[in-house]
């Protein structure tokens, strides 16, 4: 258990604004400051810091909470890390008798099984037992310097080396499975994960090693072997070598698909290359992306399913205000044949005359069509139009529909006219789509699936929100309303516990705020607290209107289901809406 004093001190020092806004640019807006929040894909900002009550909420997502929230949400880490975080951010040091929970420390313990396992691969590539290893990669243009700065390795092609080496220095076959370097086979005996392969370990930007992918040396399938995701390694938050790409401060980041392209342009000097593991970009890795660079260039393999992924990589990266270019490879599989083939400086050209989206786009479309015919012609031009109707900067469409006419012969006021017809057709669908969904984004705006409850009882729901707010500002109040409206005559369980919770601090004499609570309530329900708290923000409940919402409250027990009321009489009824009118009023 954390000592109060401690989280008092820590929350104390750490002013939300100071720590959201070295993580999102922020704006102020009133008194609060807004910002594009960091934990969904969002074009305009309903991500709110309140310094009035040192919280944030995203209206967006619903995600709100303390600066120990935030820091623990988009850092990755458990609470008491988080913590440690934290302190370490403010210069406080952690109490000793603070016993990491059990998962903090299964977590150090694959960390460190990673770490060892990563050297014992690196050890192995260099030993004569490596040699076919060694030689692969030679054969692939490494050198030795590339080769360390990566920690590459090889897994020797034997069933236990690294389960030996690791049982002898104290991990127990469970950590080895957990950790995912080993396996059991159906007799209950452990052996190596990854044998005979090359090893790529995956570092996280604290430098610690999270995961690993293994190559083949021939054409075996799969050609690499990953690590499965643990609690340690969640491969869509990650990203190959931006542990080192990130210290490069380019201001842009190269983007590819794969470990070996990664490597050769590091190798060429492009260190501020990453790469996905092997699978389509997610929001998460753009966001981070974003977090290192202005620019983003996207140098994915040049066959068809390259600029696919191309196509769903900057749709991703759209929201993220990063600038876009693209980088179509000529004459090579991949970034890392192209350099192997070409050289250093061809790369370098490719890369200032790399295109943004919408020059890729065009350059896709010339490609489509054969532009010397008519038919052809005709096509390309639909959908050039098309593609100029979606453009946002005006100056910029109007230089690419004068270029493109003057190569096409065509009047640049004719393409002009299409577009500007394309836009106002475009214009009415939007707002068409827009009016349509306006009634059922209203009743959608409050998300049930995790709270049937607050579904089903949501005019209750409601008042007891308002009252939670009403406490959290009045806590002198709190015996009172405790007689009025004791927790079990509370409708929905999710206010229940986070006024059981309250009652308890009141009880404690710990000060009531967003901090406090986060420490004592789960993610959810500090989200949703602090989303009471934004939403209700610039009302004022009077000790009336805390008497009337704990009436209303009340009356529930009076309201019958529609069963029972089938089956009374006709004066039953009478008095039961009798009752049901006094209550309404
Ligand atoms: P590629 O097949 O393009 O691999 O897959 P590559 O990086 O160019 O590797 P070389 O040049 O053949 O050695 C791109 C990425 O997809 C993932 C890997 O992360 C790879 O780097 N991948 C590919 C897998 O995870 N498993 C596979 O079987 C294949
Ligand atoms: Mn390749």
């Amino acid at each position: 258990m954390i000592p109060q004093s401690f989280i008092d001190e820590l929350k104390y020092r750490l002013n939300i604004e100071e720590v959201v806004s070295s993580y999102v640019p922020l704006k102020r807006a009133g008194k609060n400051l807004k910002g594009l929040c960091p934990f969904h894909s969002e074009k305009t900002p309903s991500f709110t810091v309140y310094p009035d009550t040192n919280s944030f909420y995203c209206f967006g997502c619903g995600k709100g909470g303390d600066p120990i929230t935030f820091i623990k949400e988009i850092e990755h880490l458990e609470y008491t890390e988080s913590l440690k975080f934290a302190a370490q951010r403010v210069g406080l040091s952690m109490p000793e008798d603070v016993k990491d929970d059990k998962a903090a420390s299964l977590k150090r313990r694959i960390l460190e099984i990673n770490r060892l396992s990563a050297r014992f691969f690196y050890s192995a590539l260099i030993s004569p037992n490596g040699k076919e290893g060694y030689a692969y990669l030679r054969r692939r243009g490494l050198n030795d310097e590339t080769i360390k700065a990566f920690g590459l390795g090889f897994a020797p092609n034997s069933w236990r080396s690294l389960c030996d080496y690791l049982l002898k220095k104290g991990f127990t076959t469970e950590e080895l499975v957990t950790a995912n370097v080993a396996r059991t086979n159906s007799k209950g005996n452990v052996y190596d994960l990854f044998r005979n392969r090359i090893m790529f370990p995956i570092i996280d930007l604290k430098g610690s090693v999270i995961a690993f992918g293994g190559r083949v040396m021939d054409d075996k399938k799969p050609k690499y072997l990953n690590s499965p995701e643990t609690n340690v390694f969640k491969k869509g938050r990650n990203l190959f070598a931006l542990n080192i790409a990130k210290n490069q401060n380019s201001g842009s980041l190269i983007l590819t698909e794969g470990y070996m392209d990664t490597i050769a342009l590091h190798a060429s000097g492009f260190k501020n290359a990453v790469a996905t593991l092997g699978t389509a970009i997610t929001s998460e890795q753009a966001r981070l992306i974003s977090f290192y660079a202005d620019e983003v260039i996207i140098c994915y393999d040049s066959d068809e399913a390259g600029r696919k992924a191309t196509n769903r990589a900057v749709e991703i990266f759209s929201d993220t205000g990063l600038r876009v270019r693209i980088l179509n490879i000529p004459n090579a599989k991949d970034p890392d044949e192209f350099i192997r083939k070409k050289g250093r400086e061809s790369f370098r050209e490719l890369l200032e005359s790399s295109l943004n989206s919408t020059e890729n786009e065009i350059e896709l479309l010339k490609r489509k069509y054969d532009t010397s015919t008519s038919d052809g012609k005709l096509y390309f031009l639909k959908e050039f139009c098309l593609l100029m109707a979606k453009q946002e900067d005006i100056l910029a469409a109007e230089v690419y529909i004068s270029k493109i006419a003057s190569s096409l012969g065509i009047s640049k006021d004719a393409v002009t006219e299409e577009v500007n017809t394309l836009k106002k057709r475009a214009y009415y669908r939007e707002k068409k789509k827009l009016e349509l969904a306006l009634p059922s984004f209203a009743a959608q705006r409050e998300d049930f699936s995790n709270d049937p409850q607050r579904h089903k009882y949501y005019k209750y729901a409601k008042c007891e929100d308002r009252l939670l707010f009403f406490l959290y500002k009045n806590p002198n109040s709190i015996p009172l309303i405790r007689e009025l409206l004791p927790p079990e005559k509370w409708v929905t369980d999710s206010n229940r516990e986070i006024y059981s919770t309250m009652l308890s601090f009141y009880e404690d004499n710990i000060s009531l705020d967003i901090s406090s609570l986060a420490a004592h309530l789960s993610q959810e329900q500090i989200s949703r607290f602090s989303g009471i708290i934004a939403k209700n923000c610039e009302s004022n409940i009077s000790l009336e209107t805390a008497n009337e919402l704990c009436r209303i409250i009340l009356s529930i027990k009076n309201e019958k289901s529609a069963d029972e009321i089938s089956k009374m009489d006709i004066s039953e009824i009478g008095s039961y809406a009798n009752e049901l009118m006094k209550n309404k009023k």
